[in-house]
């Protein structure tokens, strides 16, 4: 069964979450909303989406028990401290109206302070304490991630951006190898059009009458990869759960991978506000 996968504690995390960046207000409180309606059970946000209010409002309004549901949220660079990071999960919770997340991950690894480890340490208290189910960090490098390890830290998840044509082989496969899952965020490399109708995916989909999307996120989850593709489209959101009825061959899987351009995860800019 790979509709999850198990973190540490044997807790799982729904391999397919609703991603909701860049949406805000009515938008990303319907959005999520509609998701859970349809089946969903993961939503990832981050402070910096600025939609949290949303999201808990989405969650809220949906009529889903807060405990069905695995909330995935993400801290700015300046909370990298142990105070501060209590003081950024304080804000997410009240934003969220929740009193508890399932996955609380640093956002950016923030390397020219190398505050991490700080803010990681903190971040495995939470968990002890139970207010976090599980910590991790997202868009950090392997020599990022080797600088928790030598702390004697593991994430539990390495959230990066990660499609056909971005496939940074050699970053899932350094968070394997020391026990972290990756988690692919803009699974469908944002939804461009030349990716989404790439003859490569288009031959695959119609060899098993589904679409492309479908075939990209059913890649990921078969590669033990978790993914949140974002869709603010109740059809579209429904397409995107709708990949654990068919599987991919090996042949065809190397054909998804040979779509890789080799530019890797987007890293050196926060700029772009993901
Ligand atoms: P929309 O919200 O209108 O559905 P990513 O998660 O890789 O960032 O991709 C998100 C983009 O892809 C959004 O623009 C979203 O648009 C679009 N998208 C999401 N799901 C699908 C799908 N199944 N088919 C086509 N486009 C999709």
């Amino acid at each position: 069964d790979i509709s999850s996968f198990k973190l540490p504690g044997d807790f799982l995390m729904p391999a397919i979450g609703l991603g909701t960046w860049p949406m805000r207000e009515s938008e990303a409180s319907d959005a999520v909303t509609s998701a859970l309606n349809i089946g969903y059970r993961r939503i990832d946000t981050a402070e910096n989406y600025q939609n949290e209010q949303a999201v808990g409002l989405g969650l809220r309004n949906s009529g889903v028990p807060r405990d069905e549901v695995f909330v995935t949220t993400k801290f700015n660079k300046q909370w990298h401290s142990a105070t501060g990071v209590r003081q950024a999960l304080q804000n997410s919770l009240n934003r969220l109206g929740l009193d508890y997340l399932d996955l609380f991950l640093i956002h950016w690894p923030n390397p020219e302070q190398g505050t991490f480890v700080q803010a990681f340490t903190e971040m495995q208290k939470l968990v002890d304490e139970g207010v976090i189910r599980a910590a991790g960090v997202s868009n950090f490098k392997p020599a990022q991630l080797q600088v928790l390890l030598d702390a004697g830290l593991t994430p539990a998840v390495n959230q990066i951006q990660l499609d056909p044509e971005r496939r940074s082989a050699p970053w899932q496969a350094f968070n394997t190898e020391h026990g972290v899952l990756t988690e692919a965020y803009s699974p469908l490399g944002r939804g461009k059009s030349e990716f989404l109708q790439h003859p490569t995916l288009l031959q695959i989909a119609a060899a098993h009458a589904k679409t492309p999307a479908q075939v990209t996120l059913r890649w990921h989850v078969q590669s033990g990869r978790a993914a949140a593709p974002k869709s603010a489209n109740p059809l579209r959101q429904a397409e995107n759960l709708d990949i654990f009825d068919f599987e991919i061959s090996t042949a065809q899987m190397a054909q998804i991978e040979a779509l890789d351009t080799g530019a890797g995860p987007f890293t050196d800019s926060d700029e772009f506000g993901h």
